[in-house]
């Protein structure tokens, strides 16, 4: 019997195809494209998902569709997702990187205040998030808000369209600001808040559950019998499970478009200070999430949009004078997330000089991005969460100079997954769980994810990244008044 793993990105759909003890036959990936239409807008056209993962699921299954057992989802988070009576979609999906909504957040932050969103949904408001988004489409767009019938996240939306299940899962529901993490259910305050009714948001069952199955057409099409379908976690989630990272006290982290710092507990808890999220985890337990908005996808701006290169490999080949890089580079091309919290923040590069090359330029975008992934370990380590080791993932885990720099500036040893397609593979795994080959995600994950090797980091580069992690630091603080609207 195959299972799917579906990861619905923000550049593209992987998907994959797996045996029951997680062995990878065939993986497909399709390509999309995401609308800037405004500075720190970022949107994406919902009827795009769902055209690319058909036309995937033909591609990957060619046909074997009749071992097809089960199929289940990972996807970008926090994005909103309307429709109307008839089930259309109202306007284009807006994303979790798009920030158009600061208004919003101040007054939720603000007026409504940390404390109470805090006690009635462990989070405070990000522009990223769900429910600041729908109140800007609220104020915004109020014609269209008075026919939305139905809000859903990123791969709820597929698997709505793929089974006729309106259903979600508490990892990725926790980035909604609209959920009670901690009790697992919609947030009363939040739902009356935002103008909505519970019916109005899809019926939450666990990441594993087995929900529905895939509809006859599709299964027709695609020459499958009954394919049972599991709802799936938010991408982080979904990455966490790929990797193993089931159960309390472990870590990843992952190097995709965005990057996050991800760290998993038996037991909801709580950031003091609001620079890790408080969500959900897709094995029942729950974990707090640091998250830079653009991670690998700095290289790909510096590697496509200014050098105009495609070969990473060669472009990194020679950069070995590590823990020594003059030129610091910020990587807040869409703002931040955590720690900052700041939608104004822009990228930067600092300490130019005259013999300054384009790989030291090269090698000061691999180095920012490691850095802000270092803001959200030293948030949970603020929190006195012991952190030595972790799972990595992402675009970026692929280059073995990217990896050496995260070991050493984060202060990790980095464990490389076998199948490096997180979301995707720990998608397939939900599916197997749903579908009775396993009990449970924690014995699904420890039988199935292998390690192919590690990075270690070496004391005395370490100790030189420390000291430029400071300058880093410094370099926000000080042009944080300068990224403020008032000021430009
Ligand atoms: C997490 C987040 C991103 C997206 C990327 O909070 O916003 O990691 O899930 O797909």
């Amino acid at each position: 019997m195959l299972y799917s793993g579906i990861d619905l990105g923000t550049s593209s759909v992987k998907l994959l195809l797996c045996d029951r003890e997680g062995g990878v036959v065939n993986s497909v990936t399709k390509d999309y494209p995401l609308s800037l239409p405004q500075e720190g807008w970022s949107e994406q056209d919902p009827a795009h998902w769902y055209d690319s993962v058909v036309s995937g699921l033909k591609e990957l299954l060619g046909d074997r569709g009749a071992e097809l057992r089960g199929i289940s989802f990972g996807g970008q988070m926090h994005g909103l997702v309307m429709l109307d009576k008839d089930d259309r979609v109202l306007r284009p999906a807006i994303l979790w990187n798009d920030s158009r909504s600061t208004e919003e957040c101040d007054y939720l932050n603000i007026t409504v205040g940390r404390e109470k969103l805090t006690e009635w949904t462990g989070n405070i408001a990000f522009p990223g998030f769900t429910a600041p988004k729908l109140l800007w489409v609220r104020k915004h767009e109020p014609e269209l808000f008075a026919r939305c019938r139905k809000v859903m996240l990123p791969k709820d939306y597929l698997c709505y369209r793929l089974s006729g299940e309106f259903v979600t899962e508490p990892s990725d529901a926790s980035g909604m600001l609209l959920f009670d993490v901690k009790n697992r259910r919609w947030s009363p305050e939040m739902l009356e808040l935002c103008g909505l009714t519970e019916d109005m948001l899809p019926k939450v069952r666990e990441s594993c559950a087995s929900v529905g199955v895939l509809r006859r057409e599709l299964a027709e099409l695609l020459g499958a019998g009954e394919v049972i379908v599991a709802p799936g976690a938010g991408d982080n989630a979904a990455a966490a499970v790929g990797m193993g990272v089931a159960g309390p006290g472990k870590c990843s982290v992952s190097v995709g478009t965005s990057g996050t710092v991800f760290i998993t507990s038996d037991s909801f808890t709580l950031d003091g200070e609001n620079a890790l999220h408080s969500f959900a985890h897709a094995d029942g337990g729950y974990h707090l999430m640091g998250c830079v908005l653009s991670a690998a996808g700095c290289n790909k701006w510096w590697m496509e949009n200014i050098l105009g290169a495609d070969d990473h490999a060669e472009e990194q080949a020679g950069i070995e004078k590590l823990g020594e890089n003059g030129v610091f580079f910020l990587p807040y091309l869409m703002g931040e997330r955590s720690p900052h919290n700041d939608p104004f923040a822009r990228g930067v590069f600092a300490g130019l000089s005259l013999d300054t090359d384009r790989k030291a330029m090269t090698q000061a975008v691999l180095e920012g991005v490691a850095f802000a992934l270092r803001d959200c370990v030293e948030a949970a380590r603020k929190q006195g969460i012991e952190l030595t080791e972790a799972c990595l993932c992402g675009g970026g885990a692929k280059s073995p100079l990217w990896r050496r720099i995260l070991a050493n500036v984060l202060r990790l040893k980095l464990n490389i997954p076998a199948c490096g397609e997180g979301p995707a593979y720990g998608a397939a795994i939900l599916a197997m769980v749903a579908a009775g080959e396993y009990s449970s995600v924690r014995e699904a994950a420890e039988r199935v994810v292998k390690m192919s090797g590690s990075v270690t980091f070496e004391e005395e580069l370490a100790a030189r990244y420390d000291k430029r992690y400071r300058r880093f630091r410094e370099l926000y603080i000080s042009l944080k008044p300068w990224f403020c609207p008032s000021v430009n």
